[in-house]
């Protein structure tokens, strides 16, 4: 039986989270897969495998990216965790659509919980999330779900959502290089988990293949990448009003 800690996360919160909550399941007896990168795929699992995995909400869904990895995904017989982590917003459909998709994997998801971590687009909202508080409960979280699931024949779990989900919405936008800053030493191409930054010219970056996960501009050492001054004023605009809103961690066993 192999206990896998699986998470797709640009900027580094689901990691966070899925880790507490696996440390809560298996202590340190777990593997831990990065979806994140291009070429990883969720492992084949079966009868006695566990997969807890977490992704970021993205307007309401999980990204695509994911979404595809485990559509492709061997996972029958397995038992599954899954969780969402949003910042601060709503995450409306991302809970239901991960569900549904690790069972039509094949695995039988026992939990499931949305957690707030800090928004990466105007991180004041929800700042400092997951906080020390945050990550009890999702240690808490996940030894519930190993007494769910060690205690044999379980009901799948009830998730909220609604089916058909909502729409995703295409980048409208992708972040820009300040060309004096940029070393050109390609890191952002290698970290993009779409390959939509060209590795011979990081200036170019393909909107098609682009989820404006953030990764390139929160990761750049030289901090030469960043949001359109339009896009960032129109998120900071509609997301400001967030930072006085303290939501909870919703749990479902
Ligand atoms: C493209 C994009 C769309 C987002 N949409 C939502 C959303 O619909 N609701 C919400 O509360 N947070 C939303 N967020 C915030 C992320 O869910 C949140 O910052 C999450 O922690 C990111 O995970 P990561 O740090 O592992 O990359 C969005 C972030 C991005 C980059």
């Amino acid at each position: 039986m192999t206990v896998y800690c699986l998470y797709f996360s640009p900027c580094g919160s689901c990691r966070s989270c899925a880790k507490a909550a696996a440390e809560g399941f298996a202590g340190e007896d777990y593997e831990e897969i990065n979806l994140t990168n291009r070429s990883q795929d969720l492992p084949e699992a079966g009868a006695g495998d566990v997969l807890i995995i977490s992704a970021p909400v993205y307007g309401g869904r999980i990204p695509l990216p994911l979404a595809q990895k485990i559509a492709r995904a061997s996972l029958s017989g397995a038992a599954a965790v899954a969780m969402v982590v949003y910042g601060n917003r709503a995450y409306e459909d991302a809970l239901i659509e991960l569900s549904d998709l690790l069972t039509q994997a094949g695995a039988s998801v026992a939990a499931g919980g949305a957690f707030i971590a800090r928004h990466v687009f105007v991180p004041e909202v929800a700042e400092g999330r997951p906080n020390e508080n945050d990550l009890a409960q999702l240690t808490s979280f996940g030894k519930s779900a190993a007494r769910k699931i060690a205690s044999g024949s379980f009901e799948p779990v009830q998730v909220p959502g609604s089916r058909p989900y909502r729409d995703r919405s295409p980048a409208s936008f992708t972040p820009v290089v300040d060309a004096d800053a940029c070393q050109q030493c390609g890191l952002c191409a290698r970290s993009c988990p779409t390959g939509a930054i060209n590795p011979k010219n990081p200036h170019e970056t393909d909107i098609t293949l682009c989820i404006d996960c953030m990764r390139c501009v929160q990761g750049c050492p030289e901090e030469a990448r960043s949001l359109p001054a339009k896009a960032k004023e129109f998120l900071t605009t509609k997301l400001s009003p967030l930072i006085s809103i303290t939501r909870e961690n919703e749990i479902f066993l």
